[in-house]
């Protein structure tokens, strides 16, 4: 990473390459603040470059975030750049679809290691910086799939119940202090992310899903609103009012239909 020096605020966005993480990016560039992002391929690059015409300087980084030394790599990377961080979006994420026990459970272990150990590594430095600092934002990109147990997407789901609890810990830990933290509750939403988990044979694959950049929208305002948490659309609204008052066994039998393999009408 080259130093770069601007009087802007600095914004630290994961899994910033495609998705929401790209639009949560996009919101804190046209919002003045200049970037350091990471996403595992190549691609971030040319998020980079995109990113680049909203005006913001833009350090971007190719580092895998499901390992110690990713994470080490991405932080040492910002500490380069010299400057303070005002907000961090600890986005980067992935699912898997399938039974658990037909899952490569090496493939399972990438979630759990990106989704939670990634991310906590990286939001415990940066965030005892922002402590040291006084200052800082924020954001996990939780999921509502946090709520329900998620029946041939077991691990993700609970993965994303790990975030969001995660997030509202953190943010009662640290209610004196001057850093807020939000957890951005999604529902499906129109990004690669079911692709990638190998899902588009299943009703939720396939279904309508949310605009990405409507959803980093609600998020990235709930941020700098300082909220602690927020679930995108009305319809997430009433999926999630509706899980914390149904049994759990029930929510798994309702899970079953959405993502069983193959049970898309298509
Ligand atoms: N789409 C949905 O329906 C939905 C709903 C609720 C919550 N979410 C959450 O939203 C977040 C973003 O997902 P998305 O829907 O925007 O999917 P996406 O388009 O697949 O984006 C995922 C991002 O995370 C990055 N990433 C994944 N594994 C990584 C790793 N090991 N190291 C570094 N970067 C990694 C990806 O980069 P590479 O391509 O380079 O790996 C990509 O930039 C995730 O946390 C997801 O759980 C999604």
């Amino acid at each position: 990473m080259n130093t770069v020096e601007t009087t802007k605020g600095l914004a630290v966005v994961t899994g910033a390459s495609t998705g929401i993480g790209y639009e949560l990016a996009k919101c804190a560039a046209q919002d003045g603040y200049d970037l350091a992002i990471a996403a595992d391929e190549a691609q971030i690059q040319d998020a980079a470059m995109k990113l680049r015409e909203f005006g913001a300087k833009v350090e971007a980084m190719q580092v895998d975030l499901s390992t110690p030394d990713g994470v080490r790599r991405f932080a040492a990377g910002i500490s380069a750049l010299g400057r303070p961080i005002d907000l961090l979006m600890a986005n980067a994420g992935r699912g898997l679809g399938k039974g658990f026990l037909d899952e490569d459970v090496h493939d399972a272990q990438r979630v759990v290691d990106t989704n939670i150990s990634g991310t906590i590594l990286l939001v415990h430095d940066i965030g005892n910086r922002m402590r040291a600092r006084g200052q800082g934002r924020i954001l996990f990109t939780g999921s509502i799939a946090g709520f329900v147990p998620g029946t041939f997407q077991a691990v993700y789901n609970g993965t994303k119940a790990f975030i969001n609890s995660f997030s509202f810990a953190l943010r009662e830990e640290l209610k004196d202090t001057a850093i807020t933290v939000t957890c951005l509750m999604p529902g499906a939403t129109d990004t690669e992310f079911f692709e990638r988990a190998d899902m588009l044979d299943t009703p939720v694959g396939q279904a309508k899903k949310d605009d990405p950049a409507f959803v980093a929208r609600i998020g990235y305002d709930a941020m700098m609103a300082g909220e602690g948490d927020v679930v995108s659309g009305w319809k997430n609204k009433l999926i999630s009012a509706a899980a914390n008052v149904t049994p759990a066994e029930m929510l798994a039998r309702q899970h079953r239909k959405m993502a069983e393999p193959g049970s898309a009408k298509n």
